[in-house]
Formats: C-alpha cells, structure tokens, sequence
C-alpha cells in the first residue's frame, strides 16, 4: 500500500527574553526606523542563560505530540533540523530522545541551515514512503544567539532563538506532503557562514579573537538569490502537485527578511490574505521559522481538511526547497494509526 505522510501534532516555543530594536540601539550603530524598514523586524527573542536549542526543542516537542495524543515511546525516529546544535557530538536529536524517553526511536541532527525544516519534512516524508519509520518526531530550533557577534550590525538585528516540532505520521488519505522541491548551491557558500569550529578550523585563541565562530554574511547578494530561488521552487513544487498559487489556503515562508518576502509573494502573484508574516516579531529564527509560523498559522486561523499549504525556504550552503501540503482529516490519520498499533501488538503477543 502506498502512503503519504501527514502533519498529526504540532507545537513551538519562544523564549521569553524580548530584545528590540531599542535595546539594540543600544549595542550597535543603528536604529528601530532602518530596522524596521530594511528588515521588517520589530524585535526578536533571545534564550535564557539556561536554554539550549535542545531544551527549547524538547518544549515544542512536548506539545506536538500532545497535539498528536501519541506517547514519546511511540516514536520510531526524531529528525532535528539546526545550526545551532548544543554540541558537535551528541547530536541534538539524540539530547531531545533522551529528554522525551523516546526510547524506541533512531535520532539524528539535519544541517541545512535556514530550509532545515524542509529538507527534515522531506527526509521523514521518504521514510514514512520507504516504509522505514511511522511515527516521526521533526523538531527544528535554533540559538543563533550564541553564534551573533554583538558588535556587527549587519547580522546581529537580524535573528533570533525559538524551536517548534511536529509529527509526521503515514495515511492512505491523498493529503499531508504532496511535492516537494529542494535545491543547493555550494559554490557560494561565502555568502553566510560561520567560519570556525569545525575540522577545517578548529577553535583557537586567533579564531576567538577574530570572532570567526559568529555568524557572516554578504546579505544583499544573498537578497537576490534568496527571491529567485524560493519564487523558482515554489513555482516548481506547485506544478508538481498540480495546482496553481489561488489553490493555496496560506503561504508560509521562511521568515528572512520582509522585503524578501514581499518580492517574493509579488513574483508568485499570491495575496496578502494568503501570505503569513510574523518576522517583525521573531526576526529570523532559522530552522525554526517556518514551523514556528505553522503554529501561530494555526492558532489564529481555521484550517479546513483538503486545504493547501505551501512552505517555502532559502538558507545557508545556500540550500532551498518549497513544500505542497494538502491539510489532512487528522482524527482519520490518527483512526489508521490506532488500527496499525492495535496489529502490532497483536502480532507481538501472538
Ligand atoms: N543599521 C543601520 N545601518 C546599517 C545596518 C544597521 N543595522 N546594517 C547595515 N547598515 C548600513 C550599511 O553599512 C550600508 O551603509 P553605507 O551605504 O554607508 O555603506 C547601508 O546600511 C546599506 O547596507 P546594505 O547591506 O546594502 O543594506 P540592505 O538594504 O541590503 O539591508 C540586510 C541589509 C537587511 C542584511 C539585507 O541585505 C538582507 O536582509 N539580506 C538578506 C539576509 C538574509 O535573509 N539572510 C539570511 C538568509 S539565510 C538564513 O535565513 C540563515
């Protein structure tokens, strides 16, 4: 039998520090009008001294699977999207099993910075295709925080923390991920980077000194790739599945930057009704971005079953990719879901 795979559970979780455009007038030269203009951005949250992008990840985890009525035992895989894990080794994946008790699932970190949440949908999508996991744990949080160099102004107003998840499980419904598009290009990996801490340069007094663990980038030449790349995607992952920009319910993008997003919605000739922006008050929180928006998308809006999402992204790499996700009748998952379990056991017990 052929399945899909459908979004059953979802959750996220922002840190409570606030830091605005005020309070950065107050590290770097700038001000809360070029802010707010170049960027969109109003301000954007910071973890707490405690916080970590597995900690934050574990929040947002526990709720998507309350969403979803499942137990972390339930689980047969954890796939976590970051930049920012808490450690080189272990993965961050493996930090939010242990936290959860998910002591039945494989987990592994997925770095495709910014489109992180994408490429993870569509890795567990494959999965649940393949026929290798059922109930999937996707989780994608960030620190960027850590990783900003305070005294940059070209970067530092531009991020913030926060992590969000959600569980993708299998359905014979023709609904949850209908196409999707991904792309890279690695020649111009110059464009966003952090330089150091890795095997080509390990952490040094120099590498410290010369703040080269913090985030770089060349952020208007990144402007117009990121426009062309998600307007493309988008354009492809939509023909894919067969349907045209007013098919759409709601576009959620990756939050960057507001004038990416209104280039982009101008190039794939979508409404304001059906674009989701929140960036003026998160900022640009990675690979958390797009779920966090799906969170909030869902909580302020009623969504209907066979209504249709499109999630579009551009990070570092540079990587892309845009989603097509047609709004699944989840009790009905959740109805195949129990009957699978319910065969399971018996085959187990005999
Ligand atoms: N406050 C005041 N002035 C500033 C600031 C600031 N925070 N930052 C830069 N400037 C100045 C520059 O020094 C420059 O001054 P100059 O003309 O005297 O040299 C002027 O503003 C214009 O600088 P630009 O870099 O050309 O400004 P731009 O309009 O391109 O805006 C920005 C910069 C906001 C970074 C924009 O290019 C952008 O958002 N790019 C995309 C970045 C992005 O989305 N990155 C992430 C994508 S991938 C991922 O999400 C991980």
């Amino acid at each position: 039998m052929d399945y899909n795979a459908a979004i059953t559970g979802w959750g996220w979780y922002s840190p409570a520090q606030v830091l605005s455009n005020h309070d950065l007038e107050k590290l770097v030269d700038t001000n809360d009008a070029w802010i707010q203009s170049r960027t969109g951005i109003r301000e954007r949250r910071i973890a707490g001294p405690n916080e970590t992008t597995s900690t934050m990840g574990t929040i947002a985890a526990r709720q998507a699977l309350e969403e979803a009525e499942l137990s972390a035992r339930d689980l047969d895989l954890i796939i976590c999207a970051t930049t920012t894990p808490d450690h080189l080794i272990p993965a961050t994946a493996c930090l939010i099993q242990r936290n959860l008790g998910a002591n039945h699932a494989a987990a592994f970190d997925l770095n495709t910075a910014c489109s992180g949440f994408l490429y993870a949908l569509a890795t567990g999508t494959q999965f649940i295709q393949a026929g290798g996991a059922r109930r999937i744990l996707i989780v994608a949080g960030e620190t960027l925080s850590r990783f900003m160099n305070w005294e940059d102004r070209s970067t530092c107003i531009l991020f913030g923390d926060g992590a969000a998840a959600v569980v993708l499980e299998p359905t014979a419904q023709t609904a949850g991920v209908l196409s999707t598009v991904l792309g890279s290009r690695g020649d111009v990996e110059h464009m966003l980077s952090i330089e150091a801490g890795g095997s080509a340069r390990p952490a040094s007094a120099e590498t410290l000194a010369e703040k080269a663990h913090c985030v770089r980038m060349k952020g208007n030449e990144i402007f117009k790739l990121a426009v062309r790349s998600m307007a493309q995607s988008a354009q492809e992952a939509l023909a894919k599945a067969g349907l045209v920009t007013s098919d759409l319910r709601a576009v959620i993008p990756h939050q960057a930057n507001h004038r990416i997003l209104t280039a982009t919605q101008d190039a794939l000739g979508v409404s304001d009704q059906q674009m989701f922006v929140n960036i003026d008050r998160y900022g640009n929180t990675g690979a958390s971005s797009i779920p966090i928006a799906l969170g909030e998308f869902l909580q302020g809006n009623a969504i209907d079953v066979g209504d249709h999402l499109l999630f579009v992204a551009f990070g570092g790499g540079l990587t892309w990719g845009a989603t097509v996700l047609r709004w699944a009748d989840i009790p009905a998952v959740k109805m195949e879901r129990w009957e699978t379990m319910r065969k399971e056991k018996l085959a187990l017990t005999g």
